[in-house]
């Protein structure tokens, strides 16, 4: 069987590439395959984890680029010389010009720090805190025009009983690291499909996403 292919924009740290290499290390699976890592800031962390563990990289800078458009342009045509089935934005702090979404359509999802579509957008601790949320989260959606809009395929929640912005962030990524992986297995297992916009997960509809308890 030839491998899933999937390739990794990230922005920062990059602890959900991480929890990839690892989960694959851990699974001894050589069917999920990193074929690419791009990031916008050549000076990332997840660009030397990439580095680290022989994953093929590249990064542009924005500044170089008049417009949003004309940098994802350059994006999509370096994405050329690389083979991937899906396309992960994990922590990838950049919105997509329209021509990127149509290119890759329903093969990008992103990972997000909160229980969509309750606050899309960016911080979202500090919006749990300011509102004494009961539970806090992590969501993976399938990625369209809008700002965390698009068809959400998994979330995973826990109950918050410390208004603290270090030990949300943390809790976040604890459950990060186990749902991205997860849903990237399953996406290339076919267990989860996307087709004409309706999301199945082992054969069952799921219009607003399944939850994943921890
Ligand atoms: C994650 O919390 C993700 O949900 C958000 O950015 C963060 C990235 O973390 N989009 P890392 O760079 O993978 O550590």
């Amino acid at each position: 069987m030839s491998s899933f292919k999937i390739a990794v924009f990230l922005s920062g740290n990059g602890s959900n590439l991480q929890s990839l290499i690892d989960t694959k290390k851990i699974n001894n699976d050589h069917s999920l395959n990193i074929s690419v890592v791009f990031s916008n800031n050549k000076n990332a962390l997840g660009i030397k984890r990439a580095k680290e563990n022989n994953i093929p990289f590249f990064t542009l800078d924005p500044k170089k680029f008049n417009s949003r458009e004309a940098f994802d342009e350059a994006i999509i045509d370096k994405l050329k010389d690389f083979d991937f089935d899906l396309l992960v934005l994990a922590g990838y702090m950049r919105i997509l010009s329209e021509k990127f979404v149509k290119t890759y359509e329903d093969k990008i999802i992103n990972l997000h720090p909160s229980l969509l579509p309750k606050y899309p957008g960016l911080n979202t601790h500090e919006k749990i805190i300011e509102n004494k949320e009961i539970h806090h989260g992590a969501t993976v959606h399938f990625v369209d025009s809008g700002l965390d809009t698009g068809q959400i395929i998994g979330y995973s929640k826990f109950e918050v009983n410390d208004y603290d912005l270090t030990s949300l962030e943390q809790k976040v990524h604890e459950i990060e690291h186990k749902l991205l992986p997860l849903i990237c297995s399953l996406i290339k297992n076919d267990e989860i499909k996307f087709i004409d916009k309706i999301l199945t997960i082992n054969g069952l509809e799921y219009s607003n996403g399944k939850e994943y308890i921890f």
